[in-house]
């Protein structure tokens, strides 16, 4: 009897030169075609990027890797979807780790260098019952722009720090290569281990800091992070405060 190979569909890098934003052209892309996971939309420029919130995310024509990359997590509860922010947030930090000392991941994705923001991601889910189907990782890592002009308040590229230019191409194969990583990690079932890293590579994970939420601003420290992407602050007090995402924010110096 004849065996038939398994067939492995490799993932699509697909450039275009200028979108409104790689997770919405993604998303309709996939609404017409099934692309394997890992497969990639990377744009030079998009006219309409998106941020956190609502928030525009403003990245300079060419100089930036802007992209959205698809996975489909197995059997993964909606509930544990802040592990999709954990491995996409190590990836785009050990990325970077090559090219400079510094990097942090600042609760609950955004990747940091020192005190200012080196990328941003937007990650949107499709969840099938209680799992999640589908996630639509959008990354936008500042590499090569010279000069920031729009109202991010702290923003910082790879040429700031290390004064040279980046291969975008090179770049984005190396982010591939980690997610890919992380993500066989996550389907081995993996979470501690994912985990300890997220909480070992954490922004301000040690000392007290200030941070504002509703009732003003306090002094804390990072006491955990819940499976649900949950912050949990210690204040001076002793108390344990718990937190969702924008429900407090960190205190930055200018
Ligand atoms: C943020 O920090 O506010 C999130 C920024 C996310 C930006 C990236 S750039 C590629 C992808 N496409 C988008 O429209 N947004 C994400």
């Amino acid at each position: 009897m004849q065996m038939l190979d398994s067939v492995v569909e490799k993932p699509r890098i697909i450039h275009v030169e200028e979108t409104l934003s790689t997770n919405s052209l993604l998303r309709e892309w996939l609404n017409k075609e099934a692309l394997p996971t890992y497969s990639v939309i990377v744009a030079d420029f998009q006219t309409a990027g998106r941020g956190q919130l609502g928030n525009v995310w403003e990245s300079e024509k060419g100089k930036n890797l802007t992209f959205s990359l698809v996975l489909y997590p197995e059997a993964l509860p909606a509930k544990q979807q802040f592990v999709i922010s954990q491995i996409a947030a190590l990836s785009v930090k050990e990325t970077l780790d090559a090219y400079t000392e510094g990097i942090s991941i600042k609760w609950p994705n955004d990747v940091y260098w020192q005190d200012k923001k080196i990328c941003g991601m937007l990650i949107e889910n499709d969840l099938s019952g209680h799992d999640l189907f589908r996630s639509i990782i959008g990354i936008g890592i500042n590499l090569n722009q010279m000069v920031f002009r729009g109202d991010a308040p702290n923003p910082v590229s790879l040429w700031q720090i290390i004064k040279q230019k980046v291969d975008k191409e090179v770049v984005l194969r190396q982010f591939l290569s980690h997610i890919e990583a992380y993500n066989q990690a996550l389907l081995a079932g993996e979470m501690a281990l994912i985990h300890a890293r997220y909480m070992e590579a954490l922004y301000r994970r040690e000392r007290y800091y200030p941070y504002l939420d509703a009732q003003g601003k306090f002094s804390a420290q990072i006491y955990g992070i819940e499976p649900t992407g949950h912050l949990l602050l210690q204040d001076t007090d002793g108390t344990i405060r718990r937190y969702a995402f924008k429900e407090v924010s960190y205190c930055l110096s200018k």
